[in-house]
Protein backbone atom coordinates (compact mmCIF):
# COMPACT_ATOMS: atom_id res chain seq x y z
CA UNK A 1 0.00 0.00 0.00
CA UNK A 2 2.73 2.14 0.40
CA UNK A 3 4.35 1.74 -2.86
CA UNK A 4 1.07 2.62 -4.04
CA UNK A 5 0.75 5.51 -2.38
CA UNK A 6 4.58 6.53 -3.44
CA UNK A 7 3.39 6.14 -7.04
CA UNK A 8 0.75 8.78 -6.22
CA UNK A 9 2.93 11.22 -4.46
CA UNK A 10 5.51 11.19 -7.38
CA UNK A 11 2.65 11.93 -9.82
CA UNK A 12 1.55 14.95 -7.74
CA UNK A 13 5.31 16.35 -7.45
CA UNK A 14 5.85 15.67 -11.18
CA UNK A 15 2.91 17.65 -12.27
CA UNK A 16 4.36 20.21 -9.88
CA UNK A 17 7.67 20.17 -11.77
CA UNK A 18 9.58 17.87 -9.72
CA UNK A 19 11.74 15.14 -11.35
CA UNK A 20 12.99 12.31 -9.38
CA UNK A 21 16.62 11.56 -9.10
CA UNK A 22 18.23 7.94 -8.04
CA UNK A 23 20.53 9.04 -5.62
CA UNK A 24 19.81 10.83 -1.77
CA UNK A 25 22.96 13.25 -2.19
CA UNK A 26 21.21 14.80 -5.70
CA UNK A 27 18.19 15.26 -3.94
CA UNK A 28 16.80 18.61 -2.91
CA UNK A 29 14.07 17.31 -1.57
CA UNK A 30 13.52 13.60 0.33
CA UNK A 31 10.21 12.14 1.29
CA UNK A 32 10.26 8.99 3.55
CA UNK A 33 6.80 7.38 3.43
CA UNK A 34 6.32 5.28 6.68
CA UNK A 35 4.67 2.63 8.41
CA UNK A 36 3.54 2.35 11.99
CA UNK A 37 2.15 -1.03 11.89
CA UNK A 38 4.44 -2.48 14.23
CA UNK A 39 7.22 -0.75 16.62
CA UNK A 40 10.24 -2.27 14.03
CA UNK A 41 8.80 -0.25 11.30
CA UNK A 42 9.10 2.68 13.17
CA UNK A 43 12.47 2.58 14.24
CA UNK A 44 13.78 1.67 10.97
CA UNK A 45 12.10 5.15 9.55
CA UNK A 46 14.07 6.99 12.82
CA UNK A 47 17.33 5.23 12.14
CA UNK A 48 16.38 6.61 8.26
CA UNK A 49 15.88 9.98 9.39
CA UNK A 50 19.36 10.20 11.35
CA UNK A 51 21.09 9.40 7.84
CA UNK A 52 19.43 12.23 6.02
CA UNK A 53 20.32 14.59 9.28
CA UNK A 54 23.40 13.85 8.46
CA UNK A 55 23.26 14.07 4.73
CA UNK A 56 21.51 17.86 5.68
CA UNK A 57 24.38 18.85 7.96
CA UNK A 58 26.77 18.05 4.80
CA UNK A 59 24.36 19.75 2.18
CA UNK A 60 24.36 22.73 4.78
CA UNK A 61 20.80 22.66 5.05
CA UNK A 62 20.08 22.71 1.20
CA UNK A 63 18.22 19.74 1.85
CA UNK A 64 14.36 19.22 2.28
CA UNK A 65 13.43 15.90 4.64
CA UNK A 66 9.65 15.47 4.64
CA UNK A 67 7.82 12.61 6.44
CA UNK A 68 4.68 10.93 5.01
CA UNK A 69 1.90 8.25 5.38
CA UNK A 70 1.59 6.58 8.77
CA UNK A 71 3.76 7.75 10.74
CA UNK A 72 2.91 11.39 10.21
CA UNK A 73 -0.26 11.92 12.19
CA UNK A 74 1.07 10.05 15.54
CA UNK A 75 4.65 11.50 15.91
CA UNK A 76 4.09 15.20 14.50
CA UNK A 77 5.25 16.96 17.47
CA UNK A 78 7.70 14.55 18.27
CA UNK A 79 9.10 15.14 14.66
CA UNK A 80 8.55 18.93 14.44
CA UNK A 81 9.91 19.85 18.04
CA UNK A 82 11.97 17.39 19.63
CA UNK A 83 14.04 16.12 16.88
CA UNK A 84 14.22 18.86 14.38
CA UNK A 85 14.93 16.04 11.58
CA UNK A 86 12.06 17.24 9.56
CA UNK A 87 10.47 20.20 7.96
CA UNK A 88 7.34 18.49 6.77
CA UNK A 89 4.84 16.00 8.18
CA UNK A 90 2.21 14.98 5.50
CA UNK A 91 -0.46 12.39 6.29
CA UNK A 92 -2.16 9.63 3.56
CA UNK A 93 -5.17 11.99 2.92
CA UNK A 94 -3.00 15.41 2.63
CA UNK A 95 -0.34 14.47 -0.43
CA UNK A 96 -2.37 16.93 -2.69
CA UNK A 97 -1.09 19.68 -0.22
CA UNK A 98 2.17 18.63 -0.79
CA UNK A 99 3.36 21.36 -3.61
CA UNK A 100 1.99 24.23 -1.17
CA UNK A 101 3.35 22.42 1.52
CA UNK A 102 6.84 22.63 0.11
CA UNK A 103 6.38 26.47 -1.15
CA UNK A 104 5.80 27.00 3.30
CA UNK A 105 8.91 25.27 3.60
CA UNK A 106 11.07 27.17 1.25
CA UNK A 107 9.65 30.52 2.42
CA UNK A 108 11.18 29.09 6.04
CA UNK A 109 8.20 27.47 7.69
CA UNK A 110 7.59 24.20 8.92
CA UNK A 111 4.63 22.92 7.46
CA UNK A 112 2.11 19.80 8.71
CA UNK A 113 -0.80 18.32 7.03
CA UNK A 114 -2.14 15.19 9.22
CA UNK A 115 -5.73 15.53 8.01
CA UNK A 116 -7.86 12.75 7.56
CA UNK A 117 -10.91 12.40 4.92
CA UNK A 118 -13.74 10.80 4.26
CA UNK A 119 -13.21 11.14 0.58
CA UNK A 120 -9.87 11.29 -0.29
CA UNK A 121 -9.60 8.26 -2.73
CA UNK A 122 -6.58 10.02 -5.34
CA UNK A 123 -9.30 8.78 -7.95
CA UNK A 124 -8.21 11.05 -10.72
CA UNK A 125 -4.46 11.26 -9.91
CA UNK A 126 -2.62 8.42 -12.56
CA UNK A 127 -0.16 7.19 -10.89
CA UNK A 128 3.72 6.81 -11.86
CA UNK A 129 5.40 4.22 -11.34
CA UNK A 130 9.42 4.66 -11.09
CA UNK A 131 10.45 1.74 -9.44
CA UNK A 132 8.41 -1.14 -11.13
CA UNK A 133 9.47 -4.11 -12.88
CA UNK A 134 7.06 -3.02 -15.93
CA UNK A 135 5.25 -6.40 -15.27
CA UNK A 136 3.20 -6.02 -12.34
CA UNK A 137 1.93 -3.11 -10.78
CA UNK A 138 0.01 -2.31 -7.28
CA UNK A 139 -3.81 -0.32 -7.82
CA UNK A 140 -5.01 0.72 -4.65
CA UNK A 141 -9.00 0.45 -4.47
CA UNK A 142 -10.32 1.80 -1.47
CA UNK A 143 -8.16 3.47 1.71
CA UNK A 144 -8.77 3.20 5.60
CA UNK A 145 -10.59 0.61 7.42
CA UNK A 146 -13.54 0.45 9.52
CA UNK A 147 -12.83 -2.63 11.16
CA UNK A 148 -11.38 -1.60 14.66
CA UNK A 149 -9.82 -5.16 14.94
CA UNK A 150 -7.78 -4.76 18.53
CA UNK A 151 -4.33 -5.01 17.58
CA UNK A 152 -4.37 -2.71 14.85
CA UNK A 153 -3.34 0.88 14.40
CA UNK A 154 -4.45 1.50 10.80
CA UNK A 155 -7.89 3.00 11.75
CA UNK A 156 -6.01 5.60 13.80
CA UNK A 157 -3.62 6.36 11.24
CA UNK A 158 -5.23 5.84 7.78
CA UNK A 159 -9.17 6.46 8.72
CA UNK A 160 -12.12 5.85 7.62
CA UNK A 161 -13.14 3.61 4.98
CA UNK A 162 -13.59 4.76 1.63
CA UNK A 163 -14.04 3.11 -2.15
CA UNK A 164 -12.26 4.02 -5.25
CA UNK A 165 -15.22 4.77 -7.92
CA UNK A 166 -14.51 1.32 -10.30
CA UNK A 167 -14.81 3.55 -13.39
CA UNK A 168 -11.37 5.12 -12.26
CA UNK A 169 -9.93 1.89 -11.04
CA UNK A 170 -10.85 0.16 -14.69
CA UNK A 171 -9.59 2.93 -16.47
CA UNK A 172 -6.08 2.57 -14.78
CA UNK A 173 -6.43 -0.94 -15.14
CA UNK A 174 -6.76 -0.20 -18.94
CA UNK A 175 -3.90 2.13 -19.06
CA UNK A 176 -1.80 -0.15 -17.69
CA UNK A 177 -2.36 -3.02 -20.05
CA UNK A 178 -1.96 -0.54 -23.01
CA UNK A 179 1.53 0.11 -21.52
CA UNK A 180 2.27 -3.53 -21.38
CA UNK A 181 1.78 -4.61 -17.37
CA UNK A 182 0.55 -8.15 -17.72
CA UNK A 183 -0.50 -8.16 -13.45
CA UNK A 184 -2.11 -6.15 -11.23
CA UNK A 185 -2.44 -6.44 -7.85
CA UNK A 186 -5.95 -4.65 -6.59
CA UNK A 187 -4.99 -3.47 -2.67
CA UNK A 188 -7.37 -2.70 0.10
CA UNK A 189 -7.42 -2.97 3.97
CA UNK A 190 -10.18 -4.98 3.55
CA UNK A 191 -11.22 -5.37 0.09
CA UNK A 192 -14.64 -7.53 0.57
CA UNK A 193 -16.06 -4.45 1.92
CA UNK A 194 -15.52 -2.38 -1.30
CA UNK A 195 -18.45 -0.64 -2.34
CA UNK A 196 -18.75 2.26 -4.67
CA UNK A 197 -22.28 3.25 -4.37
CA UNK A 198 -23.20 0.76 -7.25
CA UNK A 199 -20.17 -2.23 -7.68
CA UNK A 200 -19.13 -4.55 -5.22
CA UNK A 201 -15.75 -5.87 -4.87
CA UNK A 202 -17.33 -9.26 -6.70
CA UNK A 203 -18.30 -7.26 -9.32
CA UNK A 204 -15.17 -5.46 -9.77
CA UNK A 205 -13.26 -8.30 -10.03
CA UNK A 206 -15.52 -9.63 -12.70
CA UNK A 207 -15.08 -6.16 -14.44
CA UNK A 208 -11.18 -5.95 -13.43
CA UNK A 209 -11.50 -9.56 -15.51
CA UNK A 210 -12.55 -8.57 -18.46
CA UNK A 211 -10.52 -5.31 -19.36
CA UNK A 212 -7.22 -7.94 -20.60
CA UNK A 213 -7.61 -11.59 -21.03
CA UNK A 214 -3.97 -11.77 -20.94
CA UNK A 215 -3.58 -9.71 -17.68
CA UNK A 216 -3.60 -11.09 -14.20
CA UNK A 217 -5.59 -9.69 -11.39
CA UNK A 218 -4.59 -10.44 -7.81
CA UNK A 219 -5.95 -8.75 -4.80
CA UNK A 220 -5.01 -7.93 -0.87
CA UNK A 221 -6.54 -8.38 1.99
CA UNK A 222 -9.63 -9.69 2.45
CA UNK A 223 -11.40 -10.41 5.72
CA UNK A 224 -12.60 -13.69 6.26
CA UNK A 225 -15.51 -12.15 8.04
CA UNK A 226 -17.65 -11.67 4.39
CA UNK A 227 -15.72 -13.40 2.29
CA UNK A 228 -18.60 -13.46 -0.79
CA UNK A 229 -19.00 -16.66 -2.09
CA UNK A 230 -19.58 -14.97 -5.22
CA UNK A 231 -16.19 -13.77 -5.37
CA UNK A 232 -15.09 -17.58 -5.41
CA UNK A 233 -17.35 -18.56 -8.29
CA UNK A 234 -16.03 -15.72 -10.13
CA UNK A 235 -12.23 -16.25 -9.57
CA UNK A 236 -12.82 -20.08 -10.44
CA UNK A 237 -14.15 -18.97 -14.02
CA UNK A 238 -11.87 -16.59 -14.97
CA UNK A 239 -8.65 -17.96 -16.19
CA UNK A 240 -6.65 -14.52 -15.27
CA UNK A 241 -8.44 -14.26 -12.13
CA UNK A 242 -5.47 -15.65 -9.94
CA UNK A 243 -6.26 -18.77 -7.92
CA UNK A 244 -3.79 -17.75 -4.73
CA UNK A 245 -6.09 -16.13 -1.74
CA UNK A 246 -4.22 -14.41 1.17
CA UNK A 247 -6.37 -14.60 3.94
CA UNK A 248 -5.38 -13.23 7.62
CA UNK A 249 -6.61 -15.32 9.75
CA UNK A 250 -4.42 -13.86 12.82
CA UNK A 251 -4.81 -16.46 15.36
CA UNK A 252 -6.10 -20.05 15.51
CA UNK A 253 -7.97 -19.84 19.01
CA UNK A 254 -11.80 -18.19 19.83
CA UNK A 255 -10.70 -16.36 23.10
CA UNK A 256 -8.38 -14.60 21.13
CA UNK A 257 -10.10 -14.14 18.28
CA UNK A 258 -12.74 -12.46 20.33
CA UNK A 259 -10.14 -10.77 22.14
CA UNK A 260 -8.76 -9.18 18.85
CA UNK A 261 -12.03 -8.10 17.61
CA UNK A 262 -11.95 -10.25 15.06
CA UNK A 263 -15.67 -11.72 14.69
CA UNK A 264 -15.32 -15.15 13.18
CA UNK A 265 -14.18 -18.44 14.70
CA UNK A 266 -11.67 -20.92 14.03
CA UNK A 267 -14.29 -23.30 12.51
CA UNK A 268 -15.78 -20.52 10.34
CA UNK A 269 -12.90 -19.74 9.09
CA UNK A 270 -11.77 -23.27 8.69
CA UNK A 271 -15.28 -24.55 7.04
CA UNK A 272 -14.04 -21.04 4.80
CA UNK A 273 -10.83 -22.44 3.38
CA UNK A 274 -12.80 -25.24 2.45
CA UNK A 275 -15.10 -23.54 0.41
CA UNK A 276 -12.55 -21.87 -1.26
CA UNK A 277 -10.66 -25.20 -1.89
CA UNK A 278 -13.66 -26.85 -3.31
CA UNK A 279 -14.66 -24.09 -5.49
CA UNK A 280 -11.46 -23.31 -6.46
CA UNK A 281 -9.38 -26.57 -7.14
CA UNK A 282 -6.05 -25.97 -6.42
CA UNK A 283 -5.86 -22.41 -4.28
CA UNK A 284 -3.37 -21.47 -3.05
CA UNK A 285 -3.46 -19.63 0.59
CA UNK A 286 -1.42 -17.64 2.31
CA UNK A 287 -2.44 -15.57 5.53
CA UNK A 288 -0.97 -13.15 8.18
CA UNK A 289 -0.59 -14.33 12.13
CA UNK A 290 -0.27 -12.44 15.23
CA UNK A 291 1.87 -14.21 17.58
CA UNK A 292 1.85 -13.60 21.43
CA UNK A 293 -1.69 -11.17 21.43
CA UNK A 294 -2.30 -9.74 25.20
CA UNK A 295 -3.32 -12.55 26.72
CA UNK A 296 -2.05 -15.40 25.05
CA UNK A 297 -1.77 -18.69 26.59
CA UNK A 298 0.15 -21.27 25.61
CA UNK A 299 -2.79 -23.79 25.08
CA UNK A 300 -3.83 -20.92 22.34
CA UNK A 301 -0.87 -20.58 20.73
CA UNK A 302 -0.65 -24.43 20.45
CA UNK A 303 -4.69 -23.38 18.64
CA UNK A 304 -2.76 -21.42 16.22
CA UNK A 305 0.05 -24.07 15.61
CA UNK A 306 -2.39 -26.48 14.83
CA UNK A 307 -5.39 -24.25 12.94
CA UNK A 308 -1.51 -23.30 10.37
CA UNK A 309 -1.14 -27.63 10.41
CA UNK A 310 -4.92 -27.98 9.25
CA UNK A 311 -4.99 -24.96 6.79
CA UNK A 312 -1.49 -25.69 5.21
CA UNK A 313 -1.19 -22.19 3.82
CA UNK A 314 1.61 -21.87 0.85
CA UNK A 315 3.28 -18.87 2.77
CA UNK A 316 2.77 -16.56 5.55
CA UNK A 317 3.41 -13.45 7.30
CA UNK A 318 3.89 -14.08 10.90
CA UNK A 319 4.56 -11.76 13.43
CA UNK A 320 5.33 -11.05 17.67
CA UNK A 321 2.65 -8.65 18.23
CA UNK A 322 3.94 -5.06 19.11
CA UNK A 323 1.81 -2.73 21.30
CA UNK A 324 0.21 0.51 19.14
CA UNK A 325 -0.97 3.92 21.10
CA UNK A 326 -4.38 4.49 21.42
CA UNK A 327 -5.91 1.05 19.68
CA UNK A 328 -8.57 -0.91 21.93
CA UNK A 329 -5.82 -3.54 23.05
CA UNK A 330 -3.77 -0.98 24.21
CA UNK A 331 -6.06 0.79 26.23
CA UNK A 332 -7.88 -2.29 27.24
CA UNK A 333 -5.55 -5.14 27.84
CA UNK A 334 -2.08 -5.78 29.25
CA UNK A 335 0.57 -6.34 26.74
CA UNK A 336 1.60 -9.51 29.23
CA UNK A 337 3.02 -11.60 27.31
CA UNK A 338 7.10 -11.84 27.80
CA UNK A 339 8.98 -10.46 24.73
CA UNK A 340 11.08 -13.89 25.20
CA UNK A 341 7.85 -15.45 25.17
CA UNK A 342 6.52 -14.01 21.75
CA UNK A 343 9.95 -14.55 20.25
CA UNK A 344 10.20 -17.92 21.07
CA UNK A 345 6.18 -18.33 19.60
CA UNK A 346 7.20 -16.80 16.82
CA UNK A 347 10.12 -19.25 15.74
CA UNK A 348 7.72 -22.02 16.77
CA UNK A 349 5.26 -20.92 14.01
CA UNK A 350 7.83 -19.85 11.32
CA UNK A 351 9.46 -23.56 11.86
CA UNK A 352 6.56 -25.22 11.20
CA UNK A 353 5.63 -22.86 8.11
CA UNK A 354 8.99 -23.35 6.35
CA UNK A 355 8.43 -27.45 6.92
CA UNK A 356 4.87 -27.34 5.22
CA UNK A 357 5.96 -25.31 2.38
CA UNK A 358 8.38 -26.83 1.61
CA UNK A 359 6.51 -30.35 1.72
CA UNK A 360 3.92 -28.39 -0.53
CA UNK A 361 6.28 -27.22 -2.80
CA UNK A 362 7.57 -31.17 -3.43
CA UNK A 363 4.43 -31.93 -4.43
CA UNK A 364 4.82 -29.18 -6.80
CA UNK A 365 7.88 -30.91 -8.48
CA UNK A 366 6.65 -32.61 -12.32
CA UNK A 367 3.80 -30.40 -12.52
CA UNK A 368 3.47 -27.76 -15.17
CA UNK A 369 2.65 -23.98 -14.23
CA UNK A 370 2.15 -20.59 -16.76
CA UNK A 371 4.77 -18.45 -15.60
CA UNK A 372 5.06 -14.72 -15.87
CA UNK A 373 8.20 -13.89 -16.18
CA UNK A 374 8.88 -10.60 -13.87
CA UNK A 375 13.12 -10.34 -14.40
CA UNK A 376 16.41 -12.13 -13.90
CA UNK A 377 16.59 -14.17 -10.94
CA UNK A 378 18.17 -12.61 -7.37
CA UNK A 379 21.23 -15.00 -8.16
CA UNK A 380 22.31 -14.94 -11.91
CA UNK A 381 21.58 -12.89 -15.34
CA UNK A 382 21.01 -16.20 -16.71
CA UNK A 383 18.24 -16.88 -15.01
CA UNK A 384 14.91 -15.31 -14.92
CA UNK A 385 12.37 -15.52 -12.26
CA UNK A 386 8.46 -15.36 -12.45
CA UNK A 387 5.22 -16.28 -10.36
CA UNK A 388 2.67 -19.13 -11.05
CA UNK A 389 -1.09 -18.00 -11.12
CA UNK A 390 -0.59 -19.59 -7.51
CA UNK A 391 1.78 -16.73 -6.97
CA UNK A 392 4.68 -19.46 -6.59
CA UNK A 393 8.09 -18.09 -7.43
CA UNK A 394 9.82 -20.06 -10.14
CA UNK A 395 13.51 -19.28 -11.23
CA UNK A 396 14.67 -21.29 -14.83
CA UNK A 397 16.99 -20.58 -17.51
CA UNK A 398 16.63 -17.46 -19.09
CA UNK A 399 17.40 -19.24 -23.21
CA UNK A 400 14.79 -16.74 -25.18
CA UNK A 401 12.48 -15.73 -22.74
CA UNK A 402 12.31 -12.31 -21.71
CA UNK A 403 10.49 -10.04 -18.86
CA UNK A 404 6.51 -9.57 -19.13
CA UNK A 405 6.49 -13.15 -21.18
CA UNK A 406 4.49 -16.14 -20.16
CA UNK A 407 6.21 -19.43 -20.72
CA UNK A 408 4.92 -22.96 -20.12
CA UNK A 409 7.36 -24.15 -17.04
CA UNK A 410 7.87 -27.69 -15.47
CA UNK A 411 8.91 -27.72 -12.16
CA UNK A 412 12.15 -29.54 -11.22
CA UNK A 413 13.34 -28.85 -7.59
CA UNK A 414 12.04 -26.62 -5.18
CA UNK A 415 13.33 -24.91 -1.71
CA UNK A 416 10.69 -23.85 0.95
CA UNK A 417 10.71 -20.57 -0.34
CA UNK A 418 11.17 -20.98 -4.07
CA UNK A 419 10.35 -23.47 -7.06
CA UNK A 420 13.26 -24.07 -9.85
CA UNK A 421 11.89 -25.19 -13.23
CA UNK A 422 12.56 -25.97 -16.86
CA UNK A 423 11.24 -23.44 -19.90
CA UNK A 424 8.85 -25.75 -21.98
CA UNK A 425 7.69 -22.59 -24.45
CA UNK A 426 6.25 -19.50 -24.65
CA UNK A 427 2.80 -19.59 -23.94
CA UNK A 428 -0.30 -17.65 -22.72
CA UNK A 429 -3.63 -17.49 -20.58
CA UNK A 430 -5.67 -18.26 -22.83
CA UNK A 431 -3.15 -21.04 -24.43
CA UNK A 432 -2.28 -22.90 -21.14
CA UNK A 433 -6.12 -22.85 -20.40
CA UNK A 434 -7.06 -24.67 -23.59
CA UNK A 435 -4.34 -27.01 -23.39
CA UNK A 436 -5.79 -27.55 -19.82
CA UNK A 437 -9.13 -28.51 -20.84
CA UNK A 438 -7.86 -30.89 -23.67
CA UNK A 439 -5.18 -32.49 -21.19
N1 LIG B 1 1.46 -6.21 16.10
C1 LIG B 1 1.86 -7.20 15.27
N2 LIG B 1 1.34 -7.40 14.06
C2 LIG B 1 0.37 -6.58 13.64
N3 LIG B 1 -0.35 -6.54 12.49
C3 LIG B 1 -1.21 -5.50 12.58
N4 LIG B 1 -1.07 -4.86 13.74
C4 LIG B 1 -0.10 -5.52 14.44
C5 LIG B 1 0.48 -5.35 15.71
N5 LIG B 1 0.08 -4.38 16.53
C6 LIG B 1 -0.21 -7.52 11.42
C7 LIG B 1 -1.53 -8.26 11.18
C8 LIG B 1 -2.00 -7.67 9.88
C9 LIG B 1 -0.68 -7.37 9.20
C10 LIG B 1 -0.76 -6.40 8.07
O1 LIG B 1 0.13 -6.86 10.23
O2 LIG B 1 -1.25 -9.64 11.04
O3 LIG B 1 -2.81 -8.55 9.13
FE1 LIG C 1 -6.06 -3.41 10.71
FE2 LIG C 1 -8.07 -5.17 11.02
FE3 LIG C 1 -8.35 -3.08 9.33
FE4 LIG C 1 -6.67 -5.11 8.70
S1 LIG C 1 -8.91 -5.27 8.95
S2 LIG C 1 -6.25 -2.88 8.54
S3 LIG C 1 -5.87 -5.69 10.71
S4 LIG C 1 -8.11 -2.97 11.56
Amino acid sequence: MNVSDTEIVNSILMEDGMQPVNEPNQAEVIFINTCSIRENAEERVWNRLKEFKALKKEKEGDLTVGVLGCMAERIRDKIMEKEKLVDLVVGPDAYRDLPKLLADVDDGRKAVNVLLSLEETYADVKPVRTNDNGVSAFVTIMRGCDNMCAFCVVPFTRGRERSRPAESILDELERLSDQGYREVTLLGQNVNSYNDGEHSFADLMYKASQVDPEMRVRFSSPHPKDFPEELLKIISEQPNLCNYIHIPAQSGNDEVLERMRRPYTRQQYLDLVDRMREIIPGVTLSTDIITGFCGETEEEHEDTLSLMARVKYDLAYMFAYSERGRTLAQRKYEDDVPEKVKKRRLSEIIEQQMNIQEELNKKEIGRRHLVLVEGPSKRSDEQLCGRTDTNKMVVFDREDYAKGEYVEVVITDCTSATLMGDPIKKSSIAEFEAEKITA
